[in-house]
């Protein structure tokens, strides 16, 4: 094996047009995993996503670009590997069991043909424990719950040990708690079994949960691809500013190519900012939108900048503000809950954005702010 192949991405996407027909309805769009890691694709309903696991899986040519699977193009105009001989599973978003079929059943049927017997029982019952059902395994899947009949779909999916598993929205059928808990057990599970998955899902806590790493699709292009710690701190465009986490972007200035200042007067940046969107330096003067985000406001009531609360939502250890600038701009606030400030009252503040990022301001997005709350 040569060192290039070693290094080589166990999944390359490379400009990939695909879609339905003759209409792509994904761009473009470029991605590499290593071997053993955890990717996501993070979009909105219709972004995409179920287009892109289609392309990998098999199930659509694709109009333009490349897809290699350990190094070998499986994909491309031209070429379709049937989805069999790719050894890729998939999760689908509503599980797609079989209704007639047990538990134990429905996991032996990917290993139809590539095992005896004796083995298939075997795998069978290894996938059903690993996955924690193996006392489930001659029930049919309406006698199961929604998190339970995901697992089957997992083990199935699984069980031929597949190069790559897809997973379409895993748990967008289960309920908030059950989603994030099974999001960590799934992580640990691949993790171990040295799996390497593409995710897609529209759920950004899910994806945290899960992923190494994570791209921002949006109307079929890949807006940014990098950690949940990179998109959250450096969004590389107000899509991705807006689709991530929570924050308002406050109408500023630019004092030289390296701080910005608030019109508001509220703070006056340090550190460099980023002009995130296009990547020019802007020049002394420009107008800019500053991402602030709502740990970066503090409640301080002898400061000058004066706030009126307009809503207030508990979140346990914090509370989120939602407060309104004398310029009228709104901006979101994480306080610590003892403080207790009445809807409608006056709110001192004090701004410490702790990432200075900016986005050109355009004619076409005006001041004051434009909230972002998700
Ligand atoms: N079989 C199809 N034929 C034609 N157009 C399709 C087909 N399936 C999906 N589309 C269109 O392609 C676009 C992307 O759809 P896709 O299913 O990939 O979105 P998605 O990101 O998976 O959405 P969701 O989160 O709702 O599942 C949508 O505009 C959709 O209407
Ligand atoms: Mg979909």
């Amino acid at each position: 094996m040569t060192r290039s192949e070693r290094t080589a991405p166990w999944l390359a996407i490379e400009r990939l047009d695909a879609g339905y027909g003759r209409k792509a309805v994904v761009e473009r769009l470029s991605l590499t995993l290593a071997r053993g890691s955890i990717g996501c694709l993070l979009g909105p309903s219709g972004c995409g996503k179920t287009t892109v696991l289609r392309a990998v899986a098999g199930f659509e040519p694709v109009l333009a670009g490349e897809i290699r699977l350990d190094g070998e193009p499986v994909a491309r105009p031209g070429l379709q590997v049937a989805p069999e001989h790719r050894r890729v599973g998939m999760v689908f978003q509503d599980h797609a069991l079989f209704p007639h079929l047990s538990v134990a059943a429905n996991v032996a049927f990917g290993l139809h043909g590539l095992r005896s017997r004796a083995g298939a029982a075997e795998r069978v019952a290894q996938m059903l424990a690993t996955v924690g059902l193996a006392a489930l395994a001659q029930r049919h899947p309406h006698e199961l719950s929604g998190g339970q009949q995901q697992r089957v779909a997992l083990a199935r999916a699984l069980a031929p040990a597949p190069r790559l598993l897809l997973l379409d929205e895993p748990f967008s059928s289960l309920d908030a708690d059950l989603r994030e808990r099974l999001g960590g057990e799934l992580r640990a599970l691949l993790k171990a079994q040295g799996t390497t998955a593409l995710l897609v899902t529209h759920d950004q806590h899910e994806a945290f949960a899960i992923a190494d790493e994570i791209g921002i699709l949006h109307a079929g292009r890949l807006q940014q691809w990098g950690s949940a710690g990179q998109l959250y701190h450096r969004p590389a465009n107000r899509f991705v500013a807006g689709f991530v986490g929570e924050g308002s972007l406050l109408p500023g200035e630019m004092l030289d190519s390296q701080t910005a200042r608030l019109e508001l007067g509220l703070a006056r940046g340090t550190r460099p900012a980023r002009c995130a969107e296009d990547g020019l330096a802007l020049a002394a003067g420009a107008a800019v939108d500053l991402l602030v985000r709502p740990q970066d406001v503090a409640v301080s009531d002898d400061s000058p900048v004066q706030a009126r609360l307009l809503a207030r939502a508990f979140r346990g250890a914090e509370t989120l503000y939602t407060l309104q600038l004398a310029s009228g701009a709104s901006v979101l606030a994480l306080v610590p809950s003892q403080h207790e400030h009445a809807v409608g009252s006056a709110v001192g503040l004090r701004l410490q954005p702790r990432d200075l990022v900016a986005y050109r301001r355009s004619a076409a997005v005006s001041a004051p702010a434009l909230a972002l709350a998700a």
